[in-house]
């Protein structure tokens, strides 16, 4: 999972190149490297570390002269991040350069064979046989010896190339990682995603699977893997390019998550024609919905969190039973699936790897896949049979909240879909939760006006070692993504139980001070989980509450309260994931973590 970017033009490729990784680093960030041909040789610096080192080593990309390069933000998967594992990898004379993102999964065979014919390994990277092989198959033609290297590697990559023999042309390669490529006058692009050549241009090429691109300055020809040309069609990037900035906002995560109240009402509102939900992307007719035997919900991370919502929702509001896996285990464990089964993967980057398999899995046993993707143009959202877009715009802190917050709404709007059809809750409380949906912005909004008294709140456990989320039923669901939101970026020790589940081990961990975070939103099991609030205070426990305004009772056992709004039993964890983030967030800032890259996480993470 690593960014790469290329550029070729009439103007000077490195600083371009720096500019476009820094806006991928949420990709990768422990080394980065650029290649730059300065007319005679190709030059190649790499650096260990933030991309910024990599910066102040070439002062701003002016000690790399050149109009033709290529750059690389690294993720390590082989080989430790290290100069020398850093991309561009190239051949003994440096007259080839390459870029990967991806995994070549026979990299150790081709190795061997192409020590035994006196090539030398400088990296433990799998990215340095293509250089090497680009040269052992080198015949004077890029594209036909690019094409005869990618006939012999297996595995995932996106790739660029350039060779010192032929200046005035870049290459690139793409099989199952993103790759796209940008054009504008005297200047084309390629990189991982579109944020970051966005400045540049808003013509965008998305390079699909076995496809080569030749860029020279002013044209782009695009060819299979036979070296026949095809004609593609150019999109035209329609957000703004301070979508992808930090906005003034001191972190991506802090912006993002205050742009939540957007994202639900963006997801909601295309799917509300005449005040009916209309989910044509689903591409079901109600006949079809009607026979719906089972939902398989498969995600990772907090795309799994949102799932385990949308398992209690469906459930409860279509009564359509529903399995949900998390995508690793999904796709070696020999799903059953049944006729009438339907399969949703739940993805923001719509690159994760597992999820991709377990997309793939589903249909190759003949099941037809709902996608709830975020990027447009993704490997799921173009894979999938059926993709219901999340539009959350780009998301680059690594802890994932508005993408998640939009799936959540876009879960809802499939189960209340269901239900109307299906006949399996009245015409008249689906108009009352419809009503209920179009407040949830400005609920959202209001919740994060009161960010201080949690940041407060926040600042006295900077030090915790251990943090509990208990909650039940759907407050289990949004206890899992709290609990998640506070470690992976605060690196705070904290997990999340089912309430009733606290009595068989887990309760043996509270001592004196430890703060458990219990979210009871579900009026019906309110008082089973105030009896375990009361249960853990005994133990010593201080105990932070999330709410529905009016249960006031609760004051009597928890020691710091924070109340939601009024609004439908199933979306509250809407509102409940508000301060929960918040809470995360501000403990992470207070201990000076870096939030929006925390450390050994990676937003798309393209290998299994
Ligand atoms: C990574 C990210 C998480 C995300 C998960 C699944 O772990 O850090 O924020 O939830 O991947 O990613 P996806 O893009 O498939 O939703």
């Amino acid at each position: 999972m690593c960014g790469i970017v290329g550029y070729i033009g009439t103007e000077q490729a490195a600083p371009i190149i720096l500019d476009g990784l820094a806006r991928l680093e949420y990709r990768g960030y422990d080394s980065a490297g650029i290649a730059v041909y300065n007319g005679q040789d190709i030059q190649i610096t790499k650096s260990v570390g933030r991309l910024k080192v990599l910066e102040e080593l070439t002062h701003g990309g002016a000690t790399m002269p050149g109009c033709i390069g290529i750059g690389h933000t690294r993720w390590a998967t082989h080989g430790a991040p290290s100069q020398v594992n850093a991309h561009p990898h190239f051949n003994k004379e440096i007259t080839v350069a390459v870029v990967h993102n991806g995994i070549i999964e026979n990299y150790i065979q081709l190795r061997n064979r192409l020590s035994k014919r006196g090539y030398e390994f400088v990296s433990e990277t799998d990215t340095e046989v293509v250089a090497h092989m680009l040269d052992y198959y080198y015949t004077g033609d890029p594209l036909e010896t690019i094409a005869k290297v990618l006939h012999r590697i297996e595995g995932s990559y996106a790739l660029g190339v350039i060779f010192a023999s032929h200046p005035d042309e870049l290459f690139a390669a793409r099989k199952d990682s993103p790759l796209i490529v940008g054009q504008k006058e005297n200047g084309c692009f390629i990189a991982s995603d579109v944020p970051a050549i966005l400045r540049y241009t808003r013509k965008v090429y998305y390079m699909e699977n076995q496809e080569i691109v030749r860029l020279k300055k002013d044209s782009l020809n695009f060819y299979n893997f036979d070296e026949e040309e095809i004609s593609k069609e150019s999109v035209t990037i329609e957000w703004d390019a301070n979508a992808a900035e930090k906005g003034g906002y001191e972190h991506f995560m802090l912006k993002e998550m205050y742009e939540q109240p957007k994202t639900v009402t963006d997801t909601l509102l295309p799917r509300f024609k005449d005040n009916k939900i209309e989910i044509e992307e689903l591409g079901m007719t109600d006949e079809e919905m009607k026979e719906i035997k089972k939902i398989h919900i498969v995600a990772c991370g907090s795309a799994y969190h949102a799932g385990m919502t949308g398992k209690y929702v469906l459930e409860g509001l279509a009564r359509i039973p529903v399995e949900i896996d998390l995508a690793s285990e999904f796709r070696y464990r020999n799903p059953i699936l049944e006729e009438g089964a339907m399969v949703m993967v739940i993805s923001q980057s719509g690159e994760t790897a597992d999820t991709l398999a377990a997309l793939r899995e589903s249909q190759e046993r003949g099941f037809k896949v709902l996608g709830i993707v975020n990027v447009v143009g993704s490997s799921i959202a173009r894979e999938a049979d059926n993709v219901m877009y999340t539009w959350a715009g780009p998301e680059i802190a690594v802890a994932t909240t508005k993408a998640y917050s939009a799936q959540l709404i876009a879960l809802y709007l499939l189960a209340m879909k269901f239900a109307e059809v299906r006949g399996t809750v009245s015409a008249e409380v689906l108009e009352e939760m419809k009503e209920d949906l179009k407040k949830l912005p400005d609920q959202i909004e209001m919740l994060l006006n009161n960010k201080e008294r949690i940041q407060r709140f926040a600042n006295r456990y900077i030090g915790a070692k251990d943090v509990f989320f208990i909650g039940r039923g759907i407050d289990y669901a949004i206890s899992l993504e709290g609990s998640l939101k506070l470690k992976e970026i605060s690196y705070i020790h904290s997990e999340a139980y089912a309430a009733g589940e606290l009595k068989h081990g887990t309760i043996s961990l509270i001592e004196e001070g430890t703060l458990v975070t219990a979210v009871a939103t579900q009026q019906d099991l309110f008082a089973k989980t105030v009896s375990n609030i009361v249960e853990v205070k005994a133990r010593g426990a201080f105990v932070l509450a999330v709410t529905n305004e009016g249960n006031t009772e609760i004051e009597k056992a928890a020691d710091y309260v924070i109340y939601l709004p009024q609004t439908n039993s199933y979306f509250t964890n809407s509102l409940a994931i508000i301060p929960l983030q918040l809470f995360g967030y501000y403990v992470a800032v207070g201990k000076g973590c870096d939030v929006d890259k925390p450390r050994n996480l990676a937003k798309s993470v393209t290998v299994e």
